[in-house]
């Protein structure tokens, strides 16, 4: 029997077994169950890695954004498709550019599919960066297809020629209604390809300006992780808005979580700071404002009622409403005393 279905020899004897009773009872071949038992030995092979060597055989894609790929041990896995959302003029699709530069630097084929800007536009503002794109695009690493107007399946058939390792769709908004997209057989076509080949993918969405950090739509959930970019002022005293990136979900990786502040330089996106730490800074100015406000508060009750007690302990020692005996002389004048003292030792703090 062995030697009549080569293809069972990664089954185990009792998988055999059940094979072979099968085949006598029905007198032909079970392959619906040969496939399900197979399937359930890549299980049990699957069962055998531990969680050290899983770390070491997802592979991680460097994105080539300085200080962004530390915040996911080292990468993103090879073969996600990651989304890259915000409002517009956030970032986006410099981070993008960025993206496939590092995978062309590599000797990776990359493609931007842009359905927003034409190639021209995109290699214009990579030369401002001073990526030589253009290079890469004649050397055959690099496809920029501006304005693309192609079918999901022209899309699978460019992807099955080329054999890239990086791709860009910049944006996804631009397919009919977010919910009808992500079901469509079509995208989970090209879902298929991209899995099926190992490609690493940003897919570019969009947010408006002012949305809440977790507000998520169909496309996050679609993805294997999420990048946010947003543009906001840190804190009341700012007069202009910070960048920001925040890494909101990347499967398979413990990630960093808090926002961090970058910066578009001459030569591209750069991270330079840890918007969490700035917000505890923040966070410690407003509490000490808070206690300095509290004391000012204080201060001012203080005052008014060590004047009350001044003043109308100052009233019975005239003896303005009448007579007192000695010893009623003698404890108003201590309150007075007390009183001003209290007084005294909150002007000199003051
Ligand atoms: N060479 C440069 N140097 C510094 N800043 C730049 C340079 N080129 C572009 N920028 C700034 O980068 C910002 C972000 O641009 P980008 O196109 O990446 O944003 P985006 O998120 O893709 O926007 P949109 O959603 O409109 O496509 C721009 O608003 C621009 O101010
Ligand atoms: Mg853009």
């Amino acid at each position: 029997m062995r030697e009549k279905h080569p293809i069972h020899t990664t089954l185990s004897t009792d998988a055999m077994r059940i094979l072979e009773r099968y085949e006598k009872e029905l007198g032909t071949k079970n392959t619906v169950l040969e496939r399900a038992l197979l399937g359930m030995d890549k299980l049990r092979f699957k069962d055998k890695i531990d969680t050290q060597s899983i770390i070491r055989i997802i592979r991680r894609i460097k994105t080539g954004i300085p200080g962004f790929d530390g915040l996911i041990e080292g990468g993103i896995p090879e073969g996600f498709v990651v989304v890259v959302t915000g409002p517009p003029g956030t970032g986006k699709t410099t981070f993008s550019l960025q993206f496939l530069l590092e995978g062309v630097k590599n000797n990776e084929r990359c493609i931007f599919f842009s359905f927003e800007e034409n190639a021209e536009q995109l290699i214009n503002q990579s030369i401002r960066f001073g990526w030589d794109f253009g290079e890469y695009v004649d050397k055959g690493y690099l496809e920029i297809f501006g304005f693309s107007r192609f079918s999901t399946e022209e899309i699978t058939e460019i992807i099955d020629i080329f054999k890239p390792k990086r791709i860009v769709f910049d944006s996804l908004n631009i397919f009919s209604d977010i919910t009808d997209f992500r079901r469509s057989p079509q995208w989970r076509n090209i879902l298929k390809v991209i899995k099926d080949k190992k490609i690493t993918c940003l897919a570019v969405t969009e947010k408006s300006h002012g949305g809440s950090a977790n507000e998520f739509d169909e496309f996050d959930f679609m993805g294997d992780g999420v990048i946010s970019f947003d543009k906001k002022q840190k804190n009341e005293f700012d007069t202009y808005p910070t960048c920001n990136i925040q890494i909101q979900k990347m499967r398979l990786t413990k990630l960093n979580e808090i926002a961090h502040q970058f910066v578009i330089k001459e030569n591209g996106i750069e991270l330079i700071g840890n918007m969490g730490i700035e917000r505890k800074a923040f966070n410690t100015l407003h509490a000490n404002r808070a206690k300095i406000e509290r004391i000012t508060t204080i201060d001012r009750e203080l005052r008014i009622s060590l004047n009350s007690i001044i003043g109308f302990s100052e009233l019975m020692i005239v003896k303005a409403p009448g007579d007192l005996n000695e010893k009623q002389e003698r404890y108003v004048q201590n309150v007075h005393a007390s009183g001003k003292h209290l007084l005294e030792l909150i002007q000199k703090r003051s």
